[in-house]
């Protein structure tokens, strides 16, 4: 798919296919295109070219059908902030030309899932941000999508509402529903995304399950410490580092395959110097900054 606006190229080609009952991660930094690319498939824009399928049919011809069978949580959520929360859920219900006693049933059934019921009755203006997001996602499962569209839906939550929604999201691809996820959140998409593409100025840059693209994009392991650069060519000196780095300031960050050396490297070099160094493993953020080519030399 592409699509322009006038003479911005938002989505400069996206070749990408969703299989069923799977949780797909899109992400990108800023601007790479992926709200467009989700507006597209939930038949918000139309694309300038390429050719899109939803259940296997053309959205332009069948789009009540699919639309039907969809659910999608925006990046900002669309509530009706002087109604409660039941009554936001009833008149998307509505919407969906859902009808008594189903409603009430499907209202309870959300309420329920989302557990919104201690503020089931308080005007969405007066709810935090957690609820607010828990609302819209309950109001997107509100006619049991087969596909859920959720575009950033954890961006600005504290952590604890991150874990109940990410368990939320696992229930709901365990019942079968396929997820189209966006996320800022490394850590998100590699615990729940089955499979991610990396965009990047409207463009795919990769493609794959979070541990393949580790593997196949960096060493196995990644070794953090504060370093100035004058330091760093007196401390690297005589190890042999065919691997990838990137500063982040004081901060130098190597991937590589075996840690420990380097760090009994380091340690021999510092000579009493009792310099901090994590050692982790590589994960999808360090793969991200890889490809995404984020340059983070000088100041931030
Ligand atoms: N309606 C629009 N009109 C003009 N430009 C747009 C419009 N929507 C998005 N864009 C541009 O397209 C690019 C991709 O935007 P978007 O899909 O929102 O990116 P992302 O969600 O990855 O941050 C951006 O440069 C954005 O400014
Ligand atoms: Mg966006």
């Amino acid at each position: 798919m592409r699509k322009c606006f006038g003479e911005r190229t938002a989505v400069a080609g996206i070749d990408l296919v969703v299989p069923r009952g799977r949780c797909f991660g899109l992400l990108g930094p800023n601007g790479a295109g992926k709200t467009t690319t989700l507006r597209m498939i939930y038949g918000a824009t139309v694309p300038s070219g390429g050719w899109l399928e939803v259940f296997g049919m053309d959205i332009r011809k069948h789009r009540r059908h699919v639309r039907a069978r969809l659910g999608v949580t925006l990046q900002d959520n669309v509530l009706i902030e002087a109604l409660s929360a039941v009554d936001n859920l009833r008149v998307f219900g509505r919407y969906h030309l859902i009808r008594e006693p189903d409603l009430s049933e499907r209202v309870e059934e959300l309420i329920g899932f989302l557990q919104l019921g201690s503020h089931r009755d308080v005007a969405v203006g007066n709810l935090s941000g957690g609820f607010q997001r828990r609302l819209a996602i309950a109001l997107s499962l509100m006619n049991r999508p087969e596909l859920l569209i959720l575009d950033e839906p954890t961006t600005g939550l504290d952590p604890a509402v991150r874990l109940a929604l990410w368990s939320k999201i696992r229930e709901l691809r365990a019942g079968g529903t396929t997820v189209l996820i966006t996320t800022h959140y490394m850590d998100e998409a590699e615990r729940l995304c089955d499979e991610v593409a990396i965009l990047s100025e409207g463009r795919m840059i990769a493609q794959g399950a979070p541990s393949e693209l580790i593997e196949t994009t960096l060493a196995r392991e990644t070794v953090e410490f504060d370093c100035s650069t004058e330091e760093e060519a007196q401390l690297l000196e005589g190890f042999t580092l065919a691997a990838y780095r990137l500063r982040a300031g004081g901060r130098l960050i190597l991937h590589l395959e075996d840690a420990g050396a380097l760090v009994a490297h380091i340690r021999n070099r510092d000579r009493g110097h009792h310099r901090l160094c994590v050692v982790r493993p590589t994960n999808l953020e360090d793969v991200f900054l890889r490809l995404t080519g984020a340059s983070l030399e000088g100041d931030l």
